[in-house]
């Protein structure tokens, strides 16, 4: 009986020092997952999107390198401030990712110049695959971001983390979280915000929810509305 059990511990012991490899491969493979949470890693110098041969699986094909000059590396897109009344709610982004600006393709980075007169917003909205940091360049805004519901624990479930943001400072929005803008000051409003992606991609809960076409039934259940004002949204955000 005891020959037995000592026999079977001697062959249970590979099998503890294959579970550790196993737990040690695991404990590697997600370090390389960490390591790549965001864009993948350039494999050479510089890959200027050829945007006309249309995205591919991850990003865009390169134009060829002989081909590239200084003015793919450079973008003047961002220098002056965008007409924020040409949004109804007079707060205009002005992108520069890898469509607007081809030099981006494969680098994990991106920008956006927020202009927003006095009153005028940048509603909630997410971009599901990037961080993203706002360094204001003018005016007071007021932004933050909301938190996941964290398996419902009330202490930080859905709470919001936001301010008032002054010239020269900034902030930082959680990949992939819910985050808004509001021009609190007196004088129009801008900021840089720099994003680790090249198309981080940009979903405006507003439009999301009443520009998409989804059932009013579902709209009306979610928001505790009835059809007459889902419809009126559905106005504004389906036009
Ligand atoms: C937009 O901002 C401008 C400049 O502050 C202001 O004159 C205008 O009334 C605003 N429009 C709306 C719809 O709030």
């Amino acid at each position: 009986m005891a020959r037995t059990d000592f026999s079977t511990n001697r062959s249970y012991m590979p099998a503890m020092s294959f579970v550790a490899v196993m737990i040690l491969a695991a404990g590697m493979l997600s370090a390389v997952h960490v390591i790549h949470a965001a864009d993948p890693d350039p494999l050479q110098d510089f890959c200027i999107a050829d945007i006309a041969a249309g995205p591919t699986a991850n990003g865009y094909p390169c134009k060829l390198p002989a081909l590239a000059t200084t003015e793919d590396f450079a973008f003047s897109g961002l220098a002056e401030a965008a007409d924020a009344t040409r949004s109804a709610m007079n707060g205009t982004a002005t992108l520069a990712f890898v469509r607007e600006w081809p030099a981006l393709n494969t680098q994990g980075l991106s920008l956006i110049r927020l202009d927003i007169n006095p009153g005028g917003i940048i509603a909630p909205h997410t971009h599901n695959v990037a961080t993203e940091i706002l360094y204001c360049l003018e005016g007071e805004i007021y932004t933050g971001f909301v938190t996941n519901n964290f398996g419902n624990d009330p202490t930080i479930s859905n709470k919001v983390y936001a301010k008032i943001v002054k010239k020269g400072e900034a902030f930082i929005f959680p990949r992939g979280l819910l985050h808004f803008q509001l021009n609190k000051g007196k004088v129009p409003a801008a900021s840089l915000n720099v994003l680790n992606s090249q198309n981080p991609g940009i979903q405006l809960m507003p439009s999301a929810m009443f520009g998409s076409g989804i059932d009013r039934e579902m709209l009306e259940r979610a928001f505790f509305m009835d059809e007459t004002q889902v419809a009126a949204l559905e106005t504004i955000f389906q036009s």
